[in-house]
């Protein structure tokens, strides 16, 4: 299927490892010309030069932290420079880290509001100007499934994930007339170095082994099984392409079936 992606250009965050990796790798693939984006230089350039071996494609890279202000404007400004224009865009970074509520000072929650809400915020507003231009315009938050269903000990997320869908939805109805949709993923449990990472955290909470607590995890699921990064990229380069186009406010859970409710 022609997902009529090719020539389009994208920036995507977070994406030297995991899920904005992923997302990168399945955009080179068909054809978008891409900047990705993560902290780490190092890291960056060997996901750029990963992402060339296995499409032939190489990204350009622009390093910086986007859950601060000015990074965050910087990245989407040398985009657009580079790329002469934005059509697509997936505002994406780590997660909080997990703790017990009372365990929480202000500022924790500041970290985590900057982190999981104004990223977004800052990365799309930045944006805009060049979306309006595009005739293809498509923007992907990353979220989480806990923004419906919360997570043990991951209040932070549990809380401000949540925002992350009124926001979206809310510029999916603002900005419908200027051509730009806005939808959500909400991943859970897709085996990146972050869950293993949560992993291990439980594990030290029960008394465990990492095994057993992925284990345990994907058992929720009705396939008995975690996902993969490219099943959530296959689900946010649709919502990206043009193919989905009648397709906005969406909140997309790409979760294996974990969670149980109709709405
Ligand atoms: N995997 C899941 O099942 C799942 C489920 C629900 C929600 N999520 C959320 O989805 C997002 C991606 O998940 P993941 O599993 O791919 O996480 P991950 O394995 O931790 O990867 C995060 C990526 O974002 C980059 N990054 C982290 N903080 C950043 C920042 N402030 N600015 C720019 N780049 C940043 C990291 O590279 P650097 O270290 O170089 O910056 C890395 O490339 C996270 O917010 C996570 O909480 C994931």
């Amino acid at each position: 299927m022609d997902l009529k992606l090719y020539g389009l250009r994208a920036l995507v965050t977070g994406a030297s490892r995991g899920l904005g990796f992923a997302t990168a790798k399945k955009l080179a693939a068909e054809g978008v010309l891409l900047v990705i984006n993560s902290r780490n230089e190092d890291h960056l350039h060997q996901a750029a030069l990963k992402i060339e071996q296995e499409t032939g494609v190489r990204p350009l890279t622009v390093a910086g932290d986007v859950s601060q202000k000015e990074t965050a404007e910087s990245v989407v400004q040398s985009a657009v420079t580079t790329l002469g224009g934005l059509d697509l865009l997936t505002t994406n970074a780590g997660g909080p880290p997990p703790a017990k509520f009372e365990d929480l000072d202000d500022t924790a929650w500041q970290n985590a509001f900057e982190l999981c809400l104004m990223m977004h915020v800052r990365l799309i507003r930045a944006a805009l100007p060049a979306l309006r231009q595009s005739a293809a315009a498509s923007v992907v938050t990353f979220t989480s499934y806990s923004a419906k269903q919360p997570i043990p000990n991951l209040v932070l997320s549990n809380t401000l994930r949540a925002g992350v869908l009124g926001l979206t939805k809310s510029l999916s109805q603002e900005y419908g007339r200027d051509g730009i949709r806005f939808n959500s993923v909400l991943p859970a449990w897709i085996e990146t170095e972050r869950v293993l990472s949560l992993m291990e955290n439980r594990a030290q909470l029960n008394r465990s082994t990492i095994e057993q607590e992925i284990e345990k995890q994907a058992q929720q699921s009705v396939f008995g099984r975690m996902g993969t990064a490219d099943e959530l990229a296959n689900a946010v380069v649709f919502l990206l392409s043009p193919l989905s186009s009648y397709i906005t406010g969406v909140m997309l859970t790409v979760d294996g079936g974990m969670y149980k409710a109709l709405y």
